[in-house]
């Protein structure tokens, strides 16, 4: 496995974005880059912040997320749309269809498990994190924290059954900066469609890539465990469900989503 810290100048040297991660603010290690990304939100649209190595990397609903050292890439990149916040969540879509695609681009047959793990062969590649601050209606700033397994070797414990790496699925190391230059281009080219022309245009595109559609789901709320049937996603991202017979739609947030016979 390559263990060597990211190299920014490398990284810039072809860099194909307009505005996204032509700013970016590099640590060796810091708590996580969606916590500095919120404390440096006067930075400029498209500023990335990326770590080598994450203390206190978060996931989804309070979870932890393990970031080791120079194995993989955990960045956060700080947006300012001008649109509402109810619109603002389909970020949360671009984002996971932009990492999908590019996995797909390196050979990887993978999907994405609603809201937005990124899935090859029934195991977690990537997670992510998008928060938002918003003051009266309107979005401040979104942050959309992206974790991509990329180098590590193997996972341990618990983990081992889960979560994956593009090291793991493809037999060899990727560089990074690669890999996030790959991810940057086709997010900002979503990301900027996105913004021009709403959502609709690109559900079609997760609904295919969505490996939780159309299957048995265990759905766990704070304690409690249901089994559901997954029907349709919410232009708004909700996933839908049939639940004792009525329809019900659930918002990333509240619920944990798993298939009864395995992870997805
Ligand atoms: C999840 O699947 O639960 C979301 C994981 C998101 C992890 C990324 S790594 C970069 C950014 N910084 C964080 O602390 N979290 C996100």
């Amino acid at each position: 496995m390559i263990n060597r810290n990211f190299n920014v100048e490398y990284y810039l040297q072809n860099l194909e974005t307009d505005f996204i991660g032509r700013n970016i603010v590099y640590y060796s290690e810091t708590n996580s880059t969606n916590l500095q990304a919120k404390e440096n939100s006067y930075k400029s649209d498209g500023t990335v912040f990326i770590a080598d190595y994450q203390k206190s990397g978060r996931g989804r609903m309070g979870r932890e997320w393990k970031s080791d050292s120079g194995s993989g890439l955990w960045f956060s990149i700080l947006l300012k749309p001008d649109i509402s916040p109810e619109n603002a969540a389909s970020i949360t879509l671009i984002a996971g269809i932009a990492v999908c695609t590019v996995m797909r681009e390196y050979g990887f047959d993978a999907g994405i498990k609603w809201p937005n793990d990124i899935v090859v062969n029934g195991k977690k590649i990537c997670g992510i994190l998008n928060e938002m601050s918003v003051r009266e209606n309107d979005v401040c700033y979104v942050v959309c924290g992206i974790g991509i397994n990329v180098n590590n070797a193997r996972f341990d414990g618990e983990l081992s059954d889960k979560a994956t790496s593009m090291n793991i699925e493809g037999d060899k190391d990727y560089e990074r900066e690669i890999v996030l230059q790959k991810v940057l281009s086709e997010f900002e080219k979503c990301y900027k469609e996105f913004l021009k022309s709403g959502i609709h245009d690109f559900l079609n595109d997760y609904k295919s890539l969505c490996v939780t559609l159309n299957r048995e789901v265990s759905i766990e709320t704070t304690g409690t465990k249901k089994n559901a049937y997954a029907v349709d996603i919410t232009s708004g991202g909700e996933l839908v469900v049939e639940i004792d017979g009525q329809r019900r739609e659930l918002c990333s947030g509240e619920v944990s989503v798993r298939g009864i016979l395995g992870y997805f």
